[in-house]
């Protein structure tokens, strides 16, 4: 087992090696980073392990695990028996569980491939800025998750009428007054066939930094619902109303101005992601040649499917489809090109806008919220293109 101060000297040793001097504050570092199992990931805090994918690797339909981005709010667990683990299962139930991994791995696994998005991913883009880690493009990446349906637990547990919403609590090492990270789900989402208590990621053991052994998994919805390192879930008769509900992860009712005070009785919680897309190529500031350009990328929708992507080569005065790749699954990203052959060099704005199966479109600029979530204007990349 290997123990969080070793996990650090083991980064910080590869880190060292690879010269760069990063900042011992959270939010403030953005090169890329050599770390065991995720090489090339942009470090955007390392008090709390967060790591972003560069937007370069949204060209495979499978995030590979050691491209796929990290989002912790406090210490990941440093020593974890599995011998010893236990998901406990209580509250609203008639027969409260104690399950070992071994029991979890006797219940009918199911696999969803979903698209795990931060609902701070592009909160580094808002202006007037907003405080939070500084997430650009890439907090963002789609999985192959497997495991037991949430639903066959709690009817195992013989679920109460009573029962309305589903709380998850991590192992998370609380540092100080820090409130732990839980939170919970209506029960509607936690009853639904494609919620999991996933074990698996991409065919193998989910690794630590991605909730090993066991983690919720609820596709579509905020990266946030998804509770790493599960050690308990308790069926409650209301929403849980710790931090990590209210006031964090909501959204003002109405859209507020940046010198506006916001009242947490006027917000809702974030549930599903909202529509967008991501270009993974070419990179911005790139220099290319007029032969012939391929411009690929991503686009999801959280709960909604991907309905058309369109391509602007010319800062949006005129749009273009692009092609979708064959890959598809009601909560991935689906992956799209589009070949382009600029007449003439100069520098040019790309610009990728996805439309989904709910008639939402990308706006040109996102709508500004006090904790920036939910970032999701066209996105666009700067060129040069030489003759
Ligand atoms: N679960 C626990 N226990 N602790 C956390 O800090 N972070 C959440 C969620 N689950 C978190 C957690 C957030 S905000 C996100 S976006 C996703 O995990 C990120 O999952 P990943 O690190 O596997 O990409």
């Amino acid at each position: 087992m290997i123990s969080r101060r070793d996990f650090l000297k083991g980064v910080s040793g590869a880190i060292a090696a690879t010269g760069p001097i990063f900042p011992w504050l959270a939010w403030a570092a953005s090169d890329s980073v050599a770390m065991p199992g995720k090489d090339g990931m942009i470090l955007r805090s390392y008090r709390f392990l967060d790591l972003e994918m560069p937007p370069e690797y949204a060209n495979s339909w499978i995030t590979p695990v050691q491209h796929f981005f990290v989002r912790n709010h406090m210490h990941e667990p440093s020593t974890l028996e599995t011998g010893e683990w236990r998901l406990n299962i209580g509250g609203e139930v008639e027969n409260p569980l104690s399950l070992s991994l071994a029991d979890l791995g006797k219940i009918e696994s199911h696999s969803v491939t979903n698209t795990l998005e931060c609902a701070g991913n592009g909160r580094g883009f808002y202006q007037p800025s907003v405080p939070g880690v500084q997430w650009q493009k890439g907090a963002v990446g789609t999985g192959r998750f497997a495991g037991p349906r949430l639903k066959d637990l709690l009817q195992r547990a013989r679920l109460k009428p009573t029962g309305k919403h589903v709380m998850f609590h991590g192992l998370d090492e609380v540092p100080g007054k820090v409130p732990p990270f839980i939170r919970s789900v209506p029960i509607e989402k936690a009853m639904d066939a494609d919620t999991l208590v996933a074990t698996q990621m991409n065919g193998d053991a989910l690794t630590k930094h991605h909730g090993f052994p066991a983690r919720a998994l609820v596709p579509g919805w905020i990266g946030a619902a998804s509770c790493k390192w599960l050690t308990e879930l308790r069926v409650l008769d209301k929403e849980f109303d710790g931090n990590f509900m209210k006031p964090a992860y909501r959204m003002p009712n109405e859209p507020v101005k940046p010198e506006e005070s916001v009242n947490p009785d006027v917000t809702h919680p974030l549930t599903a992601l909202a529509v967008k897309s991501l270009i993974a190529s070419p990179s911005d500031g790139a220099t290319l040649t007029k032969h012939g350009i391929q411009i690929h990328g991503a686009a999801w929708a959280g709960e909604a499917d991907i309905a058309r992507v369109d391509i602007s080569t010319d800062s949006g005065a005129t749009w273009q489809s692009a092609q979708f790749g064959s890959d598809q699954a009601h909560y991935a990203w689906r992956l799209w090109s589009y070949n382009w052959r600029p007449t003439r060099a100069g520098d040019y704005v790309v610009m990728s806008r996805a439309t989904d199966s709910q008639g939402r479109t990308q706006p040109p600029t996102a709508v500004w919220n006090p904790s920036g979530y939910l970032y999701n204007a066209i996105d666009r990349v700067k060129i040069h293109v030489q003759s």
